[in-house]
């Protein structure tokens, strides 16, 4: 029983606070992605978790057991934990082979014998590097190294495994293999897992749930399809995926349906229910949600003229302009004529309160 629960856990640096009341919970067999730009407080939480900082205030435990209370002054040490770790800087012993790597982990938790043998051999396989159990680091690639890494980590069976960048590293291309080949292992293996990246891709790619985090808080917490298709507020939808972000105002009936003005003065209608009043709101609609047709029964049906295209491999870019605003539409095909309708589907219209509304949450 691997469940993390983590509540109200803060981490100041004299002023500074790098972590504000946070809030989550990781079930077992989880793999739970911490995603956010650089200093949100992902590392952070991380290190809180493997014992490796000392938080300012909170609660966490792992398995039913607490391993840190502000309250009651409880911090159990990283190496009571049993935690796999691993950061971005995976650094293998360099003057140990592949085998002897995970053997000294092994060692140093009094693993020895057939039980140590069996464990090298089976991890290795499992990241298939089987072959290589003779090489030194300094005979791998990258990505290679990376893998044996993860063995040595997976070797010894850690109730949760924290991993912090561990791709980032690779090149793109190899990025995306070991993605596919991580969340194949992680589903093998059911370990828990605690994953921090920056890579919004990687980590709709990889996690049953993702904790998008801003500025030490939590802004969002769900399944990939909720935080994409549903972000819960403006920065959300910013951070994950590509938006048009744009100010709008909206005029709502007070019965839940609406309608924003853009700045071109044209109306769009918007989906209800909103729970916003009337006033400038930030809108966001994906790219690829923008259709450059507009057929008799399309609603928001705007004019437009084309400003910009581009190949994007199985995709193609078009920047339209729409009155003074520019639109990014990720479509199939791209019409051959500098001007058309587009349509917008009111479903795909998301309205977030203005920062200066001092409001986080959408409709
Ligand atoms: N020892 C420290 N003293 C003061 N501030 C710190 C210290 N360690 C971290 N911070 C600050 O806490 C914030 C969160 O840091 P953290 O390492 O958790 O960010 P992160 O989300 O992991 O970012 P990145 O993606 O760049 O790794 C940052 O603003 C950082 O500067
Ligand atoms: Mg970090």
């Amino acid at each position: 029983m691997a469940d993390v629960v983590v509540t109200d856990l803060s981490r100041h640096y004299g002023s500074f606070i790098a972590l504000d009341e946070v809030s989550f919970d990781v079930k077992d067999g989880e793999f739970l992605t911490l995603l956010g730009p650089s200093g949100c407080g992902k590392s952070t939480t991380l290190a809180s978790l493997a014992g490796l900082d000392r938080p300012t205030s909170g609660k966490i435990s792992i398995g039913g057991r607490t391993v840190f209370d502000s309250e009651s002054g409880i911090f159990i040490d990283a190496q009571y934990r049993d935690l796999g770790l691993m950061f971005q800087s995976y650094a293998l012993w360099p003057h140990m082979t592949v085998y002897k790597n995970i053997d000294f982990a092994l060692e140093l938790r009094k693993i020895r014998g057939a039980e140590a043998k069996q464990r090298i051999h089976e991890t290795l396989e499992m990241v298939d590097m089987g072959a290589f159990v003779s090489r030194y680091p300094g005979e791998l690639s990258g990505g290679q190294q990376q893998r044996v890494a993860l063995a040595r980590t997976l070797a010894y069976r850690p109730q949760i495994l924290l991993l912090d960048e561990p791709l980032s590293n690779l090149d793109a291309k190899l990025r995306e293999r070991a993605r596919l080949w991580l969340s194949d292992l992680q589903r093998r293996t059911g370990v828990t897992t605690v994953y921090v990246t920056h890579d919004q891709s990687e980590a709709l790619a990889l996690s049953d749930r993702i904790i998008v985090m801003e500025r030490g808080a939590i802004a969002q917490i769900g399944s990939p399809e909720e935080v994409y298709e549903r972000p819960a507020t403006a920065f959300v939808a910013d951070f994950v995926g590509a938006s048009n972000l744009f100010e709008a105002i909206l005029e709502t009936d007070g019965l839940g349906s609406g309608k924003i003005t853009l700045s071109s003065g044209q109306k769009l209608t918007v989906e209800g229910p909103i729970n916003l009043p009337s006033g400038p709101v930030i809108v966001s609609v994906r790219p690829e949600k923008i259709e450059l047709s507009a057929a008799p029964d399309k609603q928001n049906v705007l004019a437009y003229e084309l400003e910009a295209r581009s190949y994007l491999g199985a995709r193609n870019l078009a920047v339209v302009k729409v009155g003074s605003q520019s639109f990014r539409v990720e479509c199939d095909t791209i019409p051959g004529t500098p001007n058309g309708l587009l349509s917008i589907p009111e479903t795909e219209i998301r309205v977030f309160p203005t920062a200066e509304a001092g409001g986080r949450r959408s409709h």
